[in-house]
Parts: C-alpha cells; structure tokens; sequence
C-alpha cells in the first residue's frame, strides 16, 4: 500500500513538497522519488543513525548510490563548522548537482542539513526524515533552514523547501516520553491557533493520555495546520507568525534556564504566560483563557518549572529579540480558540509593554 500524501505548493519559487505518512516508511520511501538521482547522502547523527541508517541505507541502495554522513548530536554541533564538514564528506564521495540529500534525524540534523543541501552546488534535491515529534509536527515543514553563530540561535540560514517529507508514524512508539513533551506542546499549540475541533478532542482527554506514544491522529492534523500556513506565507511577512506563539516567552524562558528546560516545555509555559497577555489585553475571552490554560497544564506532570530561573533573566532575554525596540516586546496572540488576533494592519502581531510581559511571569509560580 503507497503512503498517504499531502502536497504543498509553495509559489515563491513555484516549488512542490510532498508529506508521506505511513508506518515503518523506513523501509517503504517511494523511490520513484530517486530516479535520475546519481547518489544520495544521508546525514544523520551519532545517535539516530545507531537506530535507524542501516534501514534507510537498505532501501535506498535498491536505486542510488548511499553515503552516510554522520554528526555529532546536539545543538552545539549546529554550526559552521559542521556545515563543512559535511560538505566536504559529500565532495569527497562525489556528490554533483544530480545527488541528492537526507536529513535522518531531530531539528539539529533537518535544520544542518537542510543548509547544506541549499548551498551546495548551489543547492541540490533533499528530503526530510524526522524522527523526533517535534520535528515531524514542526521543524521539518517549511523549508526554514538554518546554523547558529556565535552571536545567536539560527543566525546563518536560508528558506529552502525539501522536496519530500518523510513522517514514520512507527518511529514515535521507540521515542523516550521526554521526547514527547517537546511535539506535544507544538500539537497543542496547533489546536490553540487554527483547530477548536482538536482542541476539544485533546480538552477531552485525560492527562494520562498525554505520556502516550500514540499520537498519530494528532500528529497528521498538525502537520495539515501548519502545512497550510507554510503556504500561505513561506517567509513570514504575516499569517506564518502565529507559529510563534508561546515562543516569544517560551524562547526567552529556555535562555534563561540555560537550555535546562527543552524547547517543548519552555513554550507550554510561554503559551501560558502569553494567553495571560492576550486576555488581560482585552483580545482573549476568560472562558476560552481559562480552557487553554487548562489543557496546557495537563502536561505538568512531565515538568516543573525550576526556580532558577530568573524572572528578570527572561524580561531581559524577551527584550533582547530583535523584533523588539523601547521596552515594546512583539508577540502573536490569540483570539480565540482556533484563532489568532490577525490586528489592524493583518501582520498577527500585537505590541505588549515590558510591564504587562513582567506581570505575566507571575503566572509561571
Ligand atoms: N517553527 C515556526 C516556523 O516554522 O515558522
């Protein structure tokens, strides 16, 4: 049986992508997809490629030509300096404009990866394989690619579509329940942003549900969401902003914890905060505050937030993004459930004072 397929069309560049759900898709990637291919990198990391490579490599080798390129695992190894090597390894194996590239893992290696895959050659073919929740409902989708620099977090990157995605339902039962958390966030996120369907269906559920591995109804639904809002707006002039909720808090949380709280549990307590905002703003009704606030807090059994953190640290960090200017912090918020506050000039953006943010971490006690 083929994988179900969603296509995005995005017209910027008149480039086409297609999402393939199924399970065990390891061993199932359409090759159709490789023909006139001349050979195929897949770069992964120390620890994904030790689960997964030889599955992919199997599968590929029946069509192309595979090199396996594998990193260092983490964000710090999200850099230049990996970005050649990688380079240099696909050079070395004879990689040419014709080859194409595989980015097996998280959103370190999809986000690397996808760089590489944007300059070299000045660009080449490249597809998507996430193995992490978050990555399969978030950071694979869109086409952002990036490394960080010394002077912060996603500073060198370009907006480069894959031409395929890859969404193994069957990698989700093998991942750690911290895993979890970080995807679940972005679901839930989802749901607060464009579906009160969702929303209702995960208000419903019991807070044990949520330690489960089983999400895929969730996790295709979230992959349609942003999906159409990728299209939509490829480069973020406007609606593809309100991906950003709980991030603008939720960013400035996970820096002042110094990266001890992962991103997923960091924007659950950004959305917190940031819903907070939009309803003492006026744009959110108590009801439907109150509604969010209650399911984000059925995951607070995965987490605590630690009183290290300063609350001033994240005032500062919250003021530092470059968004902001005069003590004015920006923020998407929103309206209702399933919908965002698109405001007077439809950027999605609304201005909150340096005040009304710092009243807003109280919510975090
Ligand atoms: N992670 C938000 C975006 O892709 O725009």
């Amino acid at each position: 049986m083929a994988p179900d397929a969603l296509e995005l069309v995005f017209p910027r560049r008149n480039e086409k992508c297609t999402i393939y759900f199924s399970d065990q898709l390891i061993s199932r990637v359409p090759l159709e997809l490789f023909s006139g291919v001349s050979s195929v990198a897949i770069v992964s990391d120390d620890i994904v490629s030790k689960l997964y490579s030889k599955q992919l490599e199997e599968r590929l080798s029946e069509t192309a030509k595979t090199h396996m390129i594998v990193i260092r695992h983490g964000e710090r190894n999200k850099n230049l300096t990996t970005v050649s090597s990688v380079a240099n390894q696909m050079s070395d194996h004879g990689l040419d404009r014709k080859s194409a590239l595989i980015a097996l893992g998280g959103g370190v290696v999809g986000d690397l990866a996808g760089f590489v895959a944007s300059i070299f050659k000045r660009g080449i073919k490249y597809f998507q394989f996430p193995t992490t929740l978050l990555a399969q409902v978030d950071s694979s989708i869109g086409g952002k690619c990036a490394v960080d620099t010394k002077w912060g977090k996603n500073q060198l990157g370009s907006f480069y579509q894959p031409e395929g995605i890859f969404i193994d339902e069957s990698v989700l039962t093998s991942l750690p329940k911290k895993e979890l958390i970080n995807g679940l966030g972005e679901i839930m996120k989802s749901s607060i942003i464009a579906d009160p369907t969702m929303f209702g269906e995960l208000e419903s559920l019991p807070a044990k549900y949520f330690e489960m591995q089983d999400l895929r109804k969730f996790v295709r639904r979230t992959c349609e969401i942003k999906a159409s809002i990728v299209e939509k707006d490829e480069t973020e002039i406007n609606l593809r902003k309100t991906l950003n909720y709980g991030h603008t808090l939720g960013h400035a949380i996970e820096s002042a914890s110094r990266y001890r709280l992962s991103h997923g549990k960091s924007v659950i307590l950004g959305m917190i905060c940031e819903a907070w905002i939009a309803y003492e703003l006026g744009i959110l009704e108590k009801n439907d505050f109150e509604r969010q606030t209650d399911l984000l807090l059925k995951t607070k059994n995965h987490f605590r937030i630690t009183p290290r953190i300063s609350k001033k640290e994240v005032l500062a960090f919250a003021l530092l993004d470059k968004k902001n200017t005069s003590g004015v912090i920006q923020m998407s918020l929103p309206e209702k459930i399933g919908k965002m506050h698109a405001g007077k000039n439809e950027l999605f953006t609304s201005l909150v004072s340096k005040d009304l943010v710092a009243r807003s971490l109280e919510k975090l006690n």
